[in-house]
């Protein structure tokens, strides 16, 4: 399986079966971001919430690959009202695709669409893909939930939010990672604009000094996980 990182929260999963898998694909619009939507293809599409910089060139993508939507359901009836085939879920359920496992969790956050409709709760999102398990936190403050997520669902790689401002700082995140315990912690959610200019590397330290594993990925970069 690869995970290929393209900035801010946009990453792609390429299972072994070879299907593809995009979270909160921003791209054309996000200064970070080498790579543009029209060079990127999609079996599914997970959105954690609908904010500008998550949902970004999903339709777009969507409509050029006939991908199918999955989020939560007020998300989903979104994406369906505009003509895109979606599968409804909700916080708590998992369900099982051709390529894996999705569950959804709660993160704390808001969601309202870019055209100011409501999205539904914000999520975050557990896959779990070719024996390894990857939660994908979206949007989100710091809860005492992740160690329950945690218990319930040993994770490998953790992507979370280290931007501040908007989401969780390093140093919630850093506390994020003890409580979920995952073997390997990716930051995401920085650098994308001014206000949300965090070092990833300070984070990768800091979590390192908690005898646990961070990767900080390049904009761009894939890896084999
Ligand atoms: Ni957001
Ligand atoms: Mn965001």
């Amino acid at each position: 399986m690869k995970l290929r990182y393209f900035s801010h929260s946009a990453f792609q999963i390429t299972a072994k079966s070879n299907k593809k898998i995009l979270i909160d694909p921003f791209l054309d619009d996000n200064p970070t971001s080498p790579v543009k939507s029209d060079d990127v293809s999609a079996d599914y599409i997970i959105l954690t919430h609908a904010h500008g910089d998550h949902i970004g060139d999903a339709f777009k993508i969507a409509k050029r690959c006939n991908s199918l939507f999955i989020c939560v359901n007020e998300l989903a009836n979104y994406c369906s009202g505009k003509g895109f085939n979606a599968h409804n879920m909700h916080i708590g359920g998992g369900h099982n695709f051709d390529f894996g496992r999705i569950k959804f969790t709660i993160a704390h956050h808001g969601s309202l669409t870019p055209d100011n409709q409501y999205g539904g709760e914000p999520s975050g999102v557990i896959l779990s893909i070719d024996g390894k398990n990857i939660y994908h936190t979206g949007d989100t403050g710091l809860f005492y939930d992740m160690k329950l997520i945690g218990e319930m669902t040993p994770i490998d790689y953790m992507l979370l939010p280290i931007g501040d401002n908007f989401t969780m700082g390093i140093t919630d995140a850093v506390k994020a990672v003890e409580l979920t315990n995952p073997k390997t912690a990716i930051p995401m959610h920085y650098k994308t604009f001014p206000v949300i200019n965090a070092d990833p590397n300070e984070f990768k330290d800091k979590v390192e000094k908690l005898g646990k594993k961070s990767i900080v990925m390049e904009f761009g970069q894939e890896i084999e996980l």
